[in-house]
C-alpha cells in the first residue's frame, strides 16, 4: 500500500482506486504534495512538483527562496518565512514570534494505525492499515512533528493528522493546528460544503472556486447548524456518476476551518483543522499535542462513489457500538407528544397504545428532572421530580417494561440553568468571562468542563439515573453554543484551550459512558443535528438528524446528511401534522416511507392521533422490519434530488450482494398532464432477473442491464407529498 522510491524520494500510498504521493525536495527536506487522483502506476513523478522550473529550489536559487516557498506545493504549509498563502501551523515562542516551518527529518511504515490519544478516530477493524509516520522539525523553535497518513485500501481513503511536540526548554504555545493540508492544480474546480441553521441542517451548496480563500468553518464551540467540518472540490459539473470528486470530512466536533484557496498560479491549497479563533494551546517543555483526523476520498465517478466510500469507511471504521450491526428497537420519544407537560400516568398511557401497534421503545425527553416544566430551569440538577414522575423513576420504567417496551431517557449533561440549584452552590462552574454577564442561551449557560472536578459531577449524575432503573437507551442533547469563553479553572496562559478542551471532556465523558454501561444504546443530538459529526459517531451509532420533522424539508436535510453519513446514523421520526416546525400536512405513509431511510421511530402522541393513522403504524414497523437490514448496511444511490428538481425525489439501496433493492420515490409536488416518470436505477448486477414490486404488487420483471439502462416506469401518483415504494429482489 505504501511505498518510497529513494532517488526520486517519492512516497506513494495506493488504495484500490486511488494514488496519493508526496516527495522530499532540496537539501532543506521540503515535503511536497506530487499527486492525488485516480490510481497510477509510476512513483518517479516528482517533477510533478516543478521543482525543476523556475524559482527552482533554493539551493539552487537562493535569491528566490521566497518565490519558491509561495509557489511549492507543499504537504503542511509553514508560516511568516515566504509563503504568502495561508500557514497551517502558527505558534508565539518564547521569544514573541510566530513563524514556523517544518521540513522533513525521516519516515517509518506502519502496520495498522495508531490511536490518536483523547481523540475519536478511524481504525482498522479487521482490514489491513499501513500507516507513513512523516518526522518533521523546525530546530529554530524546537518543534518536532510527525505527519500521519493511514491507508484504507477497500474503501480509497487516506485519513490524515498531525502530533507536534516541544522539545525545547520553554513553553510555546500553538495558535493555530491544521490536520492536513494540501495543494494541488487547479482544474476549475466548484467546491461543495454544507450550510444550514436550526431545523434545515446540512443543505449542499456548490459554488464555483474563485481566487483567493474561500472557508466554511465553526466558532460555536460544536460543529454547528450552520457549517459543516467537511468540503468536497468537485470537477465542474459533476454528477452523482460522472466526475472528479475530492473529499475532506474532519473527526471533531467543535470549532473548525475547511478552506480552499486559488492562488496566483492557478493552485488550490485545501486544509483542515481545528478553528485557530479562539485557539492558544501551551505546550511546556515535552508537551504534545494531538490534533483530530480528517478522512479524505478521491472518486472518480461523480459524488455518488464519494458517498459510498464515507459510508463504508464510517460504517467499518469509525463506528464502534455493537448497535452498528443491529436493527434498532422502534421507538416513540415524547417531546412532539407532550414538550415539558407529561407525568407517569400520561406516558403509560402511551405506552399501553404504542405497544399495541408494534412500538418497542418509549424515550421519556426533557423535563423529567429538578423543577423542569419549561426551559427556563435545572439543567444540572439530574434528580427525578417526583410531581411529575410519581413513584419514581425505577417505578415508571418497571411499568413501561410491563408493558413490554423498552424505555430510554434524555440527558443534557453539558448545560447548566442560572435557576438550579447545582448554579447556586457552583456559580463557578459555568463557562464565563471576568466581569462580564455570560450571554445565555434558551436560558442556560454552559458548564465549564475544563475542571476535572464538574467532569466527574457530571459523570456520577449520567452514571447515577442510568444505573437507577433499567434504562436502555440514553438521547445526549445539547442545546446551547459555547460563548463567553472563560474558565475560572485554567490560567491566563490557558485560557485559549477552553473551547478544545471542553470537547475533549465530552469525548472522554462518552467514552466512559460506552466503556461502562456497553449494552447503552446511544443517541446524540444537539438541538436537532448541531453536532452530526463523525467525532460523535465514534461513540454514538446515531445522531438525531434535525428537529424539522416535517417529511419534505427532511428530503434535503437527508440527502446532505447521507452525502457523507450512512442511513443508520440518521436518527428520522415520524411525527404529527401539521408540523410543529412548519405546518405542513402530509400523509402518515410518507412520513413513515422518508423515516424509514434513517433510524426509524415516532415522535407523536399515539393517543391522540386519528385512528387512520393509528391503523397504519403496525404495517410500517413491519416495513421497517423488512427493509432495515438493507438500509443500515447497503450502497446507497441517488437517482433524483427534489432541491434540484423541485418535483420529486428518489433515493435507493442496493444490498452489497446485489440481490435486493430498496427505491423510495417522494413525488412533492403533483402536476397536470404528464407523462408516467421514468427511473433509471443504479448499482444492479446487470445480468440478474429481478421481481420488482411497487407498494407490495409485483409490477414487472426485468434485468438490472434494462432496469438501469431502459429504467424503470412508475404512473405519476395523484397529490403532493406522495410516497411509494418499490421492493426489487432478485427473481
Ligand atoms: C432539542 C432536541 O433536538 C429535541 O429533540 C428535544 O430533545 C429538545 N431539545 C428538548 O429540550
Amino acid at each position: 500500500m505504501i511505498s518510497y522510491n529513494k532517488e526520486k524520494r517519492v512516497f506513494k500510498l495506493d488504495t484500490e482506486n486511488t494514488s496519493y504521493c508526496i516527495g522530499v525536495v532540496d537539501k532543506e527536506n521540503f515535503l511536497g504534495h506530487v499527486y492525488y487522483g485516480p490510481r497510477i502506476t509510476d512513483d518517479s513523478i516528482d517533477y510533478l512538483m516543478r521543482i525543476f522550473e523556475n524559482p527552482f529550489v533554493p539551493s539552487q536559487n537562493e535569491r528566490d527562496r521566497g518565490s519558491f516557498l509561495d509557489s511549492f506545493p507543499t504537504e503542511y504549509a509553514g508560516s511568516f518565512l515566504g509563503d504568502f498563502r495561508e500557514g497551517s501551523i502558527q505558534v508565539r515562542d518564547k521569544n514573541g514570534h510566530e513563524a514556523v516551518q517544518l521540513t522533513y527529518r525521516s519516515h517509518e511504515i506502519i502496520v495498522g494505525k495508531p490511536e490518536l490519544k483523547g481523540l475519536p478516530s478511524t481504525f482498522p477493524g479487521k482490514d489491513h492499515v499501513e500507516t507513513l509516520a512523516v518526522k518533521m522539525a523546525d530546530d529554530t523553535i524546537g518543534l518536532e512533528a510527525v505527519l500521519y497518513y493511514s491507508v484504507f485500501e477497500k474503501e480509497d481513503c487516506i485519513v490524515r493528522s498531525i502530533t507536534v511536540k516541544n522539545t525545547f526548554d520553554a513553553p510555546i504555545h500553538l495558535t493555530k493546528i491544521m490536520s492536513m493540508t494540501m495543494d494541488m492544480d487547479s482544474e476549475d474546480f466548484e467546491l461543495l460544503t454544507l450550510y444550514g441553521s436550526w431545523a434545515r441542517e446540512r443543505q449542499i451548496d456548490i459554488r464555483p472556486l474563485g481566487y483567493g480563500k474561500t472557508s466554511v468553518g465553526s466558532i460555536r464551540g460544536e460543529s454547528s447548524h450552520q457549517e459543516h467540518p467537511f468540503m468536497a472540490l468537485v470537477e465542474k459539473n459533476a454528477t452523482q456518476d460522472v466526475g472528479r470528486v475530492y473529499g475532506f470530512s474532519f473527526v471533531y466536533s467543535g470549532n473548525f476551518l475547511a478552506q480552499a484557496q486559488k492562488s496566483q498560479f492557478d493552485s488550490v491549497r485545501i486544509m483542515m483543522g481545528i478553528h485557530p479563533d479562539c485557539f492558544d494551546f501551551e505546550l511546556k517543555s515535552g508537551d504534545e499535542f494531538v490534533a483530530p483526523e480528517v478522512v479524505m476520498t478521491f472518486s472518480a465517478s461523480g459524488l455518488g462513489q464519494m458517498t459510498r466510500n464515507y459510508h463504508d469507511m464510517y460504517r467499518e471504521h469509525l463506528i464502534r457500538s455493537p448497535y452498528k450491526d443491529r436493527t434498532r428497537p422502534v421507538l416513540i420519544n415524547n417531546w412532539e407528544a407532550t414538550y415539558f407537560d407529561f407525568d407517569t400516568d400520561k406516558l403509560l398511557d402511551i405506552a399501553r397504545q404504542a405497544k399495541s401497534c408494534g412500538i418497542e421503545m418509549l424515550v421519556m425527553d426533557d423535563g423529567w428532572f429538578g423543577q423542569r416544566n419549561d426551559d427556563n430551569s435545572s439543567l444540572g440538577d439530574w434528580q427525578v421530580n417526583e410531581d411529575k414522575i410519581k413513584g419514581g423513576l425505577k417505578y415508571l420504567v418497571d411499568e413501561v417494561n410491563k408493558i413490554g417496551l423498552k424505555f430510554g431517557i434524555w440527558m443534557e449533561p453539558e448545560m447548566i440553568s442560572p435557576d438550579s440549584d447545582l448554579y447556586r452552590a457552583h456559580p463557578d462552574w459555568a463557562i464565563a468571562l471576568p466581569n462580564r454577564t455570560p450571554s445565555k442561551s434558551r436560558n442556560q449557560y454552559v458548564l465549564d468542563l475544563t475542571r476535572p472536578e464538574v467532569v466527574e459531577y457530571v459523570y456520577g449524575c449520567i452514571s447515577s439515573v442510568l444505573k437507577s432503573a433499567n434504562i436502555e437507551y440514553l438521547k445526549w442533547d445539547m442545546n446551547r453554543q459555547i460563548t463567553d469563553p472563560g474558565s475560572l479553572y485554567l490560567g491566563k496562559e490557558n485560557q485559549g484551550e477552553l473551547c478544545h478542551r471542553f470537547v475533549l471532556a465530552v469525548y472522554e465523558l462518552q467514552e466512559r459512558l460506552v466503556t461502562d454501561f456497553p449494552d447503552l444504546l446511544l443517541e446524540n443530538c444537539s438541538g436537532g443535528g448541531a453536532r452530526f459529526d463523525p467525532g460523535m459517531l465514534y461513540y454514538s451509532p446515531q445522531i438525531w438528524c434535525s428537529d424539522d420533522t416535517d417529511a419534505i424539508e427532511r428530503l434535503k436535510i437527508q440527502e446532505g446528511t447521507a452525502l457523507i453519513y450512512p442511513l443508520s446514523t440518521m436518527g428520522a421520526h415520524v411525527s404529527d401534522c401539521p408540523n410543529h416546525t412548519v405546518g405542513r400536512t402530509t400523509p402518515f405513509k410518507t412520513r413513515g416511507d422518508v423515516a424509514l431511510l434513517g433510524t426509524f421511530g415516532y415522535e407523536l402522541d399515539v393517543t391522540k392521533i386519528s385512528p387512520d393513522d393509528v391503523s397504519m403504524i403496525p404495517a410500517q414497523i413491519e416495513n421497517f422490519h423488512k427493509y432495515n437490514d438493507l438500509v443500515r448496511n447497503g450502497d446507497y444511490y441517488r437517482i433524483a434530488s427534489f432541491r434540484e428538481n423541485n418535483v420529486f425525489d428518489c433515493v435507493q439501496i442496493v444490498s452489497k450482494d446485489k440481490k435486493e433493492s430498496l427505491v423510495v420515490f417522494v413525488q412533492v409536488l403533483g402536476r397536470p398532464n404528464c407523462h408516467s416518470r421514468n427511473l433509471r436505477l443504479k448499482g444492479l448486477d446487470p445480468k440478474r432477473v429481478y421481481r420488482v414490486e411497487a407498494e407490495n404488487e409485483e409490477i414487472i420483471r426485468l434485468h438490472g442491464d434494462t432496469l438501469m439502462n431502459a429504467g424503470l416506469m412508475i404512473a405519476n401518483p395523484w397529490g403532493d407529498n406522495v410516497s411509494i415504494i418499490i421492493h426489487i429482489r432478485e427473481a
